[in-house]
């Protein structure tokens, strides 16, 4: 199944409770929510203070991307203060399978990113336990980016891995994804779809989640031909 989600990262910061009633009634299937502490990644937003008073707001699922070093020792706050799914990126665990164990603890879906120079083998001895793989299709840290075409070949990968074993496993794609290119990465296998600047840069956010979605649903129709 197609899902959107939309990532708050480039919305406006000053108004994050309206933006996030905004997705919850644009059709999105779930909230991205960017998590970034200026040590992975060049960039500061936000931590689960925030995500504790916008849960407040909205029923959506919040879907975390922790682009943050020692992601173990904050795992426990991000699902008190609300979220859904809990994404750490495969460069920041040692101990990966430990920390899957403790995201799924806590009663969160666990996921795993990878970075665009990381290779999918890294998954080889956790994909069986993962709700979700997450490929960076842009080096994290800012949105706006342009997406890096050589990550279609990853997402291919991956999904006929999880074909082989036969799991439910969720491929979610993050970084530079429009209108244009959305189809393509659906065929490659896509199944959830971030997309920050594509959402809050349109005219009416709200229609291009719906045409995001028409094309993405497009896209994948063929590969099933
Ligand atoms: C980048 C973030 C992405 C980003 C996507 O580090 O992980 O979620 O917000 O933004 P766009 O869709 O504009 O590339
Ligand atoms: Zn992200």
């Amino acid at each position: 199944m197609i899902e959107i989600a939309p990532s708050i990262l480039s919305a406006d910061f000053s108004r994050l409770g309206e933006a996030v009633k905004m997705i919850e009634n644009s059709g999105s299937d779930m909230l991205h929510i960017d998590v970034m502490d200026g040590r992975f990644v060049p960039n500061i937003t936000i931590g689960p203070v925030v995500i504790k008073s916008l849960r407040q707001q909205s029923k959506i699922p919040f879907d975390v991307h922790l682009m943050i070093v020692e992601p173990e020792k904050y795992i426990e706050a991000f699902a008190d203060a609300g979220a859904d799914i809990i994404t750490v990126q495969a460069e920041t665990c040692p101990h990966l399978d430990r920390v899957i164990q403790q995201i799924k603890a806590t009663g969160a879906k666990a996921g795993v990113a990878l970075n665009p120079s990381t290779s999918e083998y890294v998954l080889d001895y956790v994909l069986d336990q993962l709700d979700m793989v997450l490929v960076m299709s842009v080096n994290p840290g800012f949105g706006g980016q342009k997406f890096i075409p050589s990550m279609l070949t990853k997402i291919a990968m991956i999904k006929d891995e999880i074909r082989v074993r036969g799991l439910k496993t969720k491929i979610q794609v993050d970084g530079g994804i429009n209108m244009e290119n959305i189809g393509d990465i659906a065929l490659a296998g896509a199944d959830i779809f971030v997309a920050g600047s594509a959402v809050f840069q349109a005219e009416n956010p709200s229609q291009a989640v719906r045409i995001l979605k028409e094309r993405a649903v497009s896209g994948a129709n063929h590969m099933e031909e």
